[in-house]
């Protein structure tokens, strides 16, 4: 069965005939070369220079007239701001299809996805999660461009996952609601190929299809596995922890293993004493809700070890510090469906969107990591040791130890990563840190007491395939100007658009402890535009993008010829966005400093997950939450989050 063919309420669909304005964007030259070796032919130096070479208004948002050479080669579409859009246009020339769905079959036998199907958790159990996020393709080494396990994050729930919506029965939330919401969380993994007609197919009966979920034991790994810091009534040993949450972005490492991280954790939590929340860090500093209940879906009325209020006389406190168990990246080899997945606790703990991996010539690593919270920070981990492609089993264990960093981004450009180690940077016990345990537990006081800048939102980061220097999208910050001050790197007050950083580590080397940082871009609208009401628009929402505007990047990934593919996540709805509506996904070209749009998703939903063959040649994206706050037209259609595939109809490289 074809993947877009199974029985569904679906109510959008592919299109790849929307209407263009060709004469706001001409077609470029096609670039030279994939791998624009006129750029690269001079080594790392000469692109490093290319990049930073100019001023941060050199980067985009100039306005200049001279023609761009760039790497874009499709054509631009509109952006869609009817507010009934309710499918995905994509440039002239592609396709874009559904390709795994909410509720589609994961596991050999799981049942298949019926709109009006009774809750039963075990069935969600074995079939895709809700809320689709950060995802990779891993090929097969046989056949690389054709036979691969796609690995998905499903981050959270919405109320479309029951048929009734979410409900309570004296202030508690049934148990079997309950359950179905954990089981629809953590990942799916796919077995995916071509089939002999050359179009890409699910394998339904592969032994490495997987699903994690709220529900799935895992170990803890590094410093904090065994320590005191984790133990609870349910595991005194403090070793294993069921399940993952709040799984947003990802990571990949080099030795093929996959990084689920955990972001929006804290929300899952409450701790009714409000004296003990007040003085425990590792509670208040991350916002577990302190009264009444948790801050979504209220599972501590049914399921007690979301409820962290202490409990005295139960051992290790009852569940008190159950959310010291989350807020870790999660590791795991996707080839290896018996594995049982790790918490590398060397990390640290944040709220954490992504862990993306960058690898020096020596084979020393950088994980870079944004905490997506207003005024939270950028992190660092260099592991101690370095990837060796001819020892798996020295590999497989990397993240266990090394060094966590914060980023400090100085005026004038420069930036200095400041180590999250006891002893260094004000981590002492006279200011609370009195172990290194407790650091990374509570990663976000340490980077308060080492001076890290906070940030707009951080959330994906991208490192360039040739160059190595680091993207970073912050997506926005409402309260900036008033929680945190302006400053260089965070340059608008009441930031409603975000803007995209990056740096270059001293030396290209992912290890180093300073940098150079500039701002890529600042989103939002062109300068003199009035918004969807007619007004204009205030200076904090104008940005300086070069091509098509945008609001609130998020998603962020390079091709191999070094495309900056941008995804936004934004409310299409609010009247300071309605100018480019709905959430879409763009390409940058690093160098030109050019956007265009390539994709526009549903009406309510925000683009994520962007992942490719090696050969580029197919590209799956995710439509998180279509439809999120616009009611089907018929009253009843329950909108599922979708894995997209997008292939360009002559079948070449994606984006050129
Ligand atoms: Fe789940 Fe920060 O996006
Ligand atoms: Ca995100
Ligand atoms: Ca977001």
């Amino acid at each position: 069965m074809y993947p877009h063919d199974h029985p569904t309420s679906f109510h959008w669909q592919a299109l790849d005939d929307l209407p263009c304005n060709p004469a706001r964007n001409p077609p470029l030259p096609a670039p030279p070369d994939p791998l624009r070796r006129d750029l690269l032919k001079g080594g790392i130096g000469v692109a490093l220079l290319g990049f930073f070479g100019g001023s941060i208004s050199a980067c985009a948002g100039t306005g200049s007239a001279e023609p761009v050479q760039g790497l874009l080669g499709f054509t631009g579409i509109e952006p869609q701001t009817d507010a009934a859009f309710d499918r995905v246009a994509i440039a002239p020339g592609y396709q874009a299809r559904a390709f795994f769905s909410w509720g589609d079959p994961v596991l050999p036998g799981a049942p298949v996805w019926q709109p009006d199907a009774a809750d039963d958790w075990q069935a969600q159990l074995q079939q895709a999660g809700d809320n689709h996020d950060g995802m990779h393709y891993f090929p097969f080494p046989d056949a690389p461009g054709e036979h691969g396990l796609l690995v998905i994050n499903h981050e959270f729930v919405s109320a479309t996952l029951h048929p009734h919506g979410m409900s309570r029965v004296d202030g508690k939330r049934p148990l079997s609601e309950v359950k179905k919401e954990q089981a629809a969380h953590g990942v799916s993994v796919i077995e995916i190929r071509k089939d002999t007609a050359g179009h890409w197919q699910r394998v339904p009966a592969s032994r490495f299809n997987r699903r994690l979920s709220a529900l799935t034991p895992m170990a803890i790994g590094g410093p904090l596995a065994g320590h005191d810091l984790m133990k609870t009534a349910s595991d005194p040993e403090g070793r294993t922890v069921l399940g993952t949450i709040a799984n947003c972005a990802m990571g990949f490492t080099p030795w093929g293993t996959y990084l689920v991280c955990e972001e929006n954790w804290h929300q899952y939590f409450v701790n009714r004493d409000v004296a003990d929340h007040a003085r425990r860090v590792s509670h208040q500093r991350y916002g577990i809700s302190a009264a009444g209940g948790s801050r979504v879906y209220g599972w501590e009325t049914a399921d007690p070890r979301f409820d962290a209020t202490p409990q005295a006389g139960q051992p290790f406190g009852g569940h008190v510090q159950e959310p010291h168990r989350f807020g870790w990246v999660v590791e795991f080899d996707p080839f290896d469906p018996a594995c049982v997945p790790v918490k590398r606790t060397a990390l640290g703990r944040f709220c954490r969107e992504g862990a993306s991996v960058a690898q020096g010539s020596d084979g020393r690593l950088a994980v870079y990591s944004g905490d997506d919270t207003k005024g939270e920070y950028i992190y660092k981990f260099v592991p101690a040791g370095s990837y060796n492609p001819n020892d798996p089993a020295a590999n497989r264990n990397l993240l266990d130890s090394g060094t966590l960093y914060a980023a400090q981004f100085k005026a004038g450009g420069e930036g200095e990563w400041k180590a999250l180690v006891l002893g260094q940077n004000g981590l002492v016990p006279a200011n609370g840190f009195s172990s290194q345990e407790e650091i990374l537990l509570n990663a976000r006081a340490a980077a308060d007491q080492a001076g890290a800048t906070p940030m707009d939102r951080p959330e994906w980061v991208a490192v360039h395939p040739q160059t190595r220097e680091v993207y970073v999208t912050c997506t926005n910050n409402d309260e900036r100007g008033s929680t945190n001050p302006v400053d260089a790197a965070n340059p608008r007050p009441h930031n409603l658009h975000g803007q995209i950083l990056r740096w270059r580590e001293a030396g290209a080397d992912p290890a180093a402890t300073r940098f150079q940082w500039d701002i890529f871009l600042l989103a939002g609208e062109s300068a003199g535009a009035k918004d969807a009401e007619g007004k204009p628009v205030a200076d904090h929402q104008v940005g300086n993008i070069r091509g098509d505007i945008f609001s609130s990047p998020d998603s962020l990934a390079f091709d191999a010829a070094g495309r900056l593919w941008i995804a936004t996540d934004y409310d299409d709805k609010a009247v300071q966005n309605r100018n480019m509506g709905c959430n879409q996904l763009l390409c940058a070209d690093p160098v030109a400093g050019e956007v265009r749009r390539f994709l526009v998703g549903p009406r309510g939903c925000e683009i994520t997950g962007i992942t490719w063959t090696p050969d580029y040649r197919a590209m799956w994206i995710n439509v998180q939450h279509p439809g999120l706050s616009f009611p089907a037209s018929d009253g009843k259609s329950r909108p599922r989050s979708t894995t997209v595939l997008i292939t360009k109809n002559d079948g070449g490289v994606i984006g050129t």
